[in-house]
């Protein structure tokens, strides 16, 4: 087999001078699911592309996206510590990352035929025009289309929610949950201040969602904090509060391990669980969508995603 046919890991290499490239950039990286998840997508699709993880210091971030661009990658993921810094690193940026105050998807853009911008990975060679950097969060409509999918609930309006931290996936969750138009909203957080002022702000942007502390009983509790991470974490919530309150469901963002403390917990408890793998899933499928302009094929992401993870 030529050097450039090996066999490795997920996927066939195959790589060439027209091979095109996507990464995500991240500090620590090593972990990431995402090159198994887009490599199996870009297979599938027939695509000569190739996703890599690249380990990016946050005071290098500023000239790796620069680079990426330099050298017409189709695109970039941005994960932690870099999602928010990025905001002012890109050329343009979607009101609804602004509104997160956080990028985790970078489409490098250039003008089409009719001079609208299109996405590089939406034409058939790198252009020599200019390019342009485009920012997007897939993070929040992932996480809903996540729990929809999970709990076979299609219609969030009205319903209570607990949601537990009030970091950057909790707030991301917290306002795109009222955009759904639920009906009240609990945010619990270690540090108090943060839970206030997340929902003093959905008060403002969202008034017809109730927001207060604690709820006797919920339709859904998500754990949106990083206890769980751990083995030996506590539980994000009073083992008391579970049993006696039962809320219908209880999500967790967390997918490694597959099973956290937490969700065994609300499982005994009756609740129907499910874990974050769904939005790692659907934040992947609206990036390779934005990227390539084509349908993601999601079930070969979502196998290729386990098999990395949970294989
Ligand atoms: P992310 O971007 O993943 O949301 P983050 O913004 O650092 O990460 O938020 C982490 C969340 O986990 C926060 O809600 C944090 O609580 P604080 O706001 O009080 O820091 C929560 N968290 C982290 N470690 C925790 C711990 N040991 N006990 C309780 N909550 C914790």
């Amino acid at each position: 087999m030529p050097y450039n046919q090996r066999m490795s890991g997920d996927c066939i290499e195959g790589i060439g001078a027209g091979t095109r490239l996507c990464a995500v950039l991240g500090c620590p990286v090593r972990h990431s699911a995402s090159p198994a998840m887009h490599n199996a997508a870009f297979a599938e699709l027939g695509l000569d592309w190739r996703y890599l993880a690249a380990e990016v210091a946050p005071a290098d971030l500023r000239a790796a996206i620069l680079g990426a661009k330099a050298m017409r990658f189709i695109g970039l993921n941005l994960t932690v510590p870099h999602k928010t810094s990025a905001l002012e690193m890109l050329d343009v940026v979607e009101e609804n990352a602004r509104l997160l105050g956080a990028v985790n998807t970078v489409v490098f853009e250039t003008p089409g035929p009719d001079g609208q911008w299109v996405p590089l990975g939406g034409l058939p060679e790198n252009p020599v025009a200019e390019i342009r950097s485009h920012g997007h969060n897939t993070d929040a409509a992932s996480f809903v289309r996540s729990l929809k999918e999970e709990f076979q609930w299609p219609d969030l309006r009205g319903a209570t929610i607990l949601l537990l931290g009030a970091g950057g996936a909790a707030r991301a969750a917290a306002l795109r949950l009222a955009e759904e138009g639920v009906g009240s909203l609990f945010i619990v957080n270690r540090t108090m201040e943060k839970a206030a002022r997340l929902m003093a702000e959905i008060a403002v942007r969202f008034p017809s969602v109730i927001p207060a502390f604690m709820p006797e009983s919920a339709d859904l509790i998500i754990n949106a904090t990083s206890l769980g991470l751990k083995p030996d974490d506590p539980l994000p919530i009073s083992l008391d509060w579970l049993k006696f309150s039962r809320p219908k469901r209880a999500y967790d963002m967390i997918y490694r391990p597959a099973e956290t403390a937490f969700l065994r917990a609300a499982k005994a408890a009756g609740c129907q669980t499910a874990n974050g793998l769904g939005m790692l899933l659907y934040q992947g499928a609206a990036a390779l969508e934005l990227w390539s302009l084509r349908p993601a094929p999601i079930e070969i992401m979502r196998a290729a995603l386990r098999k990395n993870i949970y294989a």
